[in-house]
């Protein structure tokens, strides 16, 4: 099973059948992985180049990278690679596409992911660009949704926090967006309101939507989707720590709820740690879903998904 692309670097690119295809590939990789493994990618390498901090992304595409055979070589951190001397993305793309056969990537700069899939002469996967975009966390979070709920058409999708610096929320929305009568309450500060790229695309899809203020007015929905406040991309740090806070989410918030939490992490507060003891907390589970996700992906992208 392959994929009608060669690079990923937006959800934008991905039709209704793409994701069901990999959320089915993942599915049968949930088997292999409890097996162990196997060796579909002997003698296959990937690239990790992280120039932004990560733990899940990182540890989870090389994790998968290696259940599957494969061998890995890793760059990260500006300091300790060419970019710091001042050489350009697609030259580093370039030559790295020489030493392996599929690269990864994170970089602080949105547009950085097109930037490289424009000249690699291998695929290429974004792994979080900037506030852009953030497309294989959103497969794992789109995987999660299915395995949680069982569907995804017809969810009412509650989305909290920082909508206007995280990816992660814009890439799903876009993704959601396949999905039938999906709505969305929009839960933000008036400062970090979703993007009109995202909103737009809402309303050209015919999908409901309502934004509000009030953690309150989203509790009544199938999955509230909690996020950080993304401390990095603020210029006033003032500004960050008067808003990095306002929603945090309580048991007491849930008591007679239906919904499942999910988070795409790192938290820093705002989910309280006694929600991790409810079924409802999803985001461990959703951690655990980013290894087969990851491991789909990488199968598909080099052809050796059976
Ligand atoms: N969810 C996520 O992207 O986490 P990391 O920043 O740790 O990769």
């Amino acid at each position: 099973m392959t994929l009608p692309f060669q690079h990923l670097t937006s959800t934008k690119q991905l039709s209704r059948d793409d994701t069901d295809a990999i959320l089915r590939v993942a599915k049968e990789m949930e088997v292999v992985l409890r097996s162990g493994g196997d060796d579909r990618l002997k003698g296959k390498i990937l690239a990790s180049l992280f120039y932004e901090p990560s733990t899940r992304t990182r540890l989870s595409f090389e994790a998968a990278m290696h259940r599957l055979g494969g061998d890995v070589v890793t760059a990260d951190g500006f300091q300790f690679s060419s970019l710091y001397k001042g050489e350009s993305i697609e030259d580093t793309i370039m030559v790295v596409g020489q030493y392996a056969d599929i690269i990864c990537m994170r970089h602080p700069d949105a547009g950085s992911a097109d930037k490289a899939a424009s000249v690699s002469p291998v695929p290429f996967v974004n792994a979080g660009d900037g506030p852009s975009q953030h497309p294989t966390q959103a497969l794992l979070d789109l995987y999660t949704i299915q395995k949680e709920h069982g569907q995804i058409d017809g969810l009412h999708i509650t989305m909290v926090g920082d909508l206007r610096y995280g990816r992660t929320v814009h890439s799903l929305s876009f993704l959601l967006g396949l999905y039938k009568n999906v709505s969305f309450t929009l839960v933000s500060p008036k400062e970090l309101t979703m993007p009109q790229k995202v909103t737009s695309f809402f309303t050209e899809k015919g999908l409901k939507y309502e934004e509000v203020e009030e953690i309150e007015e989203g509790l009544h929905a199938d999955v509230v989707y909690m996020t950080r406040v993304q401390k990095e991309r603020f210029a006033d740090h003032s500004e960050y720590e008067r808003l990095k806070l306002k929603y945090v989410l309580t048991t007491k918030h849930l008591e007679g709820k239906d919904c499942i939490v999910m988070h795409p992490l790192p938290r820093v507060g705002e989910i309280d740690t006694a929600v991790d003891h409810l079924p409802k907390a999803a985001y461990f589970r959703q951690a655990h879903n980013g290894v087969v996700t990851r491991m789909a992906l990488l199968s598909m992208l080099l052809g050796a998904a059976k």
